[in-house]
């Protein structure tokens, strides 16, 4: 069962106390008006600090849940393709999360993002105002990508439960939860909101981007990014059918049978309980499959819960 706001409880973190919340599978803690998880919060506390945006760098930032596998291997194969060939790219050896470095986490500690070389390929699940400013006035280029919420929601449930080591989580307490905002790096509105109007700011810098917009036209997308990327296709590139062939193997069915997504090892965190398996990262990768989990109350629910909160300010689902 969700705990109630009643027993939230509170943990100490260097000179502030902070809210925490029990009820997936690791607690969360709430950290400037977003639920991180508990043990990434000191973590993600430095990177507001002590990250150092460059002008060239380009920022992935998503929703979980919203496609950041699919993102983050469309735009790591449009990037390098002038170094690597779908025969010897480091997609096949490792999963698609790894080869973008999250800021702050998972190989993405703020050391070894400034050892590495300009122009940096960096994603973040955070919300843009838990990283540095300089990200805005420095002109980064961000894609963000988000997903309409009943399916990142369907979606987030079966991935926490599949990651969790502990009891299963009921779909009406995972729903009670994203509903009140309390999720890992939600309220999940905020989030989308905060990198909408940063897209309508900063119009040419920052992509924003829809998890069914590349299911309903990867092409348009991938020659989109590409672009934004700094790296169009050449003319060349196009007749020999390149964008195709990173849309082929960047497509669900070919990331999930690689053997690197179907076998890769399993990584314990937070004290075991939670257990991350690449093959967890692929499901079904389809659009509206909400329906096949939620009742029409709940779809209603959500739907009116979405327009409250998005309303007046351009963006729709
Ligand atoms: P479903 O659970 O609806 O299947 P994230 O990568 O942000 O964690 O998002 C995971 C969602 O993206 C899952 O959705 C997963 O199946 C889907 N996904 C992963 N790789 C994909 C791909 N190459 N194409 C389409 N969807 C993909």
């Amino acid at each position: 069962m969700a705990q109630d706001q009643s027993v939230v409880k509170e943990i100490d973190q260097p000179g502030q106390d902070l809210p925490t919340w029990d009820g997936w599978s690791t607690p969360l803690t709430l950290y400037n008006s977003y639920w991180l998880r508990s043990h990434t919060v000191s973590k993600f506390m430095l990177v507001r600090d002590r990250f150092k945006p460059r002008r060239d760098d380009i920022i992935l930032a998503t929703h979980p849940k919203s496609g950041t596998t699919w993102l983050k291997s469309l735009a790591f194969t449009v990037s390098t393709r002038s170094r690597f060939t779908f025969d010897n790219t480091p997609l096949l050896t490792s999963n698609p999360q790894r080869v973008v470095p999250f800021i702050g986490v998972m190989g993405g500690d703020l050391d070894n993002l400034e050892a590495l070389p300009s122009p940096r390929l960096l994603s973040t699940h955070l919300p843009l105002s838990l990283l540095p400013p300089a990200v805005s006035t420095v002109g980064c280029r961000v894609v963000y990508l988000c997903r309409e919420p009943k399916d990142a929601f369907v979606s987030r449930w079966h991935f926490e439960n599949k990651i969790g080591t502990g009891a299963p989580i009921s779909l009406d307490d995972t729903f009670r939860m994203f509903c009140q905002g309390i999720s890992p790096f939600g309220p999940f509105w905020d989030h989308y909101l905060e990198y909408w109007k940063e897209s309508l700011a900063r119009p040419h810098e920052v992509m924003f981007l829809r998890y069914e917009e590349i299911v309903s036209d990867p092409l348009m997308v991938v020659r989109k990014l590409a672009t934004f990327l700094g790296v169009p296709f050449t003319e060349e590139e196009e007749e020999s059918g390149v964008a195709e062939q990173i849309v082929r193997f960047c497509s669900f069915d070919s990331l999930r049978n690689l053997d690197v997504n179907k076998t890769g090892a399993g990584v314990e965190r937070a004290g075991g309980k939670i257990l991350l398996e690449a093959a967890s990262l692929f499901r079904k990768g389809k659009v509206g499959d909400w329906v096949n989990h939620m009742s029409k109350d709940m779809a209603e629910a959500m739907d009116h819960l979405v327009e409250d909160k998005f309303k007046g300010s351009g963006l729709e689902f």
